[in-house]
């Protein structure tokens, strides 16, 4: 997609809970090679938004197109498989496994390794393996956690398992990054870091999707912000003009002079 054109689509989207609207009525569009952060107050819908887009829920009404091909209605499977890959709140490791076996099974197009192929696989076998573990292991190197590599998930820091858990959503190869809170529980190092990367990201074709709660992050990192509240979204645009919208200022910045 070439940057600058409309990669995600959100159009007229809503999802109830009971009588609660979680998401109502929300359009909005995510250009292709930018940072695009959505931001509201607890509870406004982001995540809600998120789970549409993923395929995690279907919307009640509206349409979600991806590269001009809708999207909604499809499994998170295939949603993925057209090129999105979402980050959780809660990081959802393998705990058990090894950081770069968790990047492992991230990346698509392992034809497996059942007994079969392991009789009859041979030198494609090999090849494949070989590829998987040179890219699992460029990732760790990118991230800087190759040295723990052989560790488990559950054995690195905090840091580290968010850095991780970008790894694993880079394994999958996909243009668009959807991303929940990145950056809560990191250091001020680890956040500089995270946004040099964020940024770098998007020199690489990626384009970044992000519920951000940090203003100075989205003020300096985004393209674009899109504010929600109460399931509806209430403002858009640069950071700077959304900075500047009163409204936006009263309902989520929380500043009222
Ligand atoms: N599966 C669900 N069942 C019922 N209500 C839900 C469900 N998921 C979300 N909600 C409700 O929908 C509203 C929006 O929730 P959502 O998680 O999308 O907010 P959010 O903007 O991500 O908030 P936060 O910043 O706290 O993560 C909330 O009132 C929440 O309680
Ligand atoms: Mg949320």
């Amino acid at each position: 997609m070439a940057v600058g054109g409309t990669l995600l689509k959100l159009e007229a989207l809503s999802k109830s809970f009971g009588g609660l609207r979680a998401v109502n009525n929300l359009s909005f569009e995510v250009k292709a090679g930018t940072i695009t952060s959505l931001i509201g107050g607890n509870g406004a819908g982001k995540t809600t938004a998120f789970n549409l887009i993923t395929g995690n829920l279907a919307p009640d009404a509206g349409h979600i197109a991806f590269r001009d091909t809708r999207i909604d209605g499809l499994p998170p499977h295939k949603v993925a498989r057209a090129g999105i890959a979402r980050g959780f709140q809660e990081l959802r490791l393998f705990n058990r496994l090894s950081a770069r076996d968790n990047i492992e099974v991230a990346i698509p197009g392992q034809r497996g390794e059942g007994l079969v192929r392991a009789l009859i696989g041979g030198r494609g076998l090999r090849k494949e393996r070989d590829a998987t573990t040179a890219r699992s292991g460029a990732l760790l190197r990118e991230l800087m956690i190759e040295s723990q590599g052989h560790a488990l998930a559950e054995q690195l820091s905090y840091g580290q398992q968010k850095l991780l858990s970008l790894g694993r959503l880079l394994a999958t190869e996909a243009e668009l990054l959807l991303l929940d809170e990145p950056t809560s529980g990191l250091s001020p190092d680890m956040i500089n870091d995270f946004c040099t990367r964020m940024r770098a990201l998007t020199k690489v074709g990626k384009t970044i999707l992000l519920i951000e709660h940090n203003v100075e992050i989205v003020m300096q990192l985004s393209d674009w912000v899109v504010v929600m509240h109460q399931g509806t979204m209430i403002a858009e645009g640069k950071p700077e003009d959304v900075r500047n919208n009163v409204t936006v200022m009263h309902t989520y910045l929380g500043i009222t002079s």
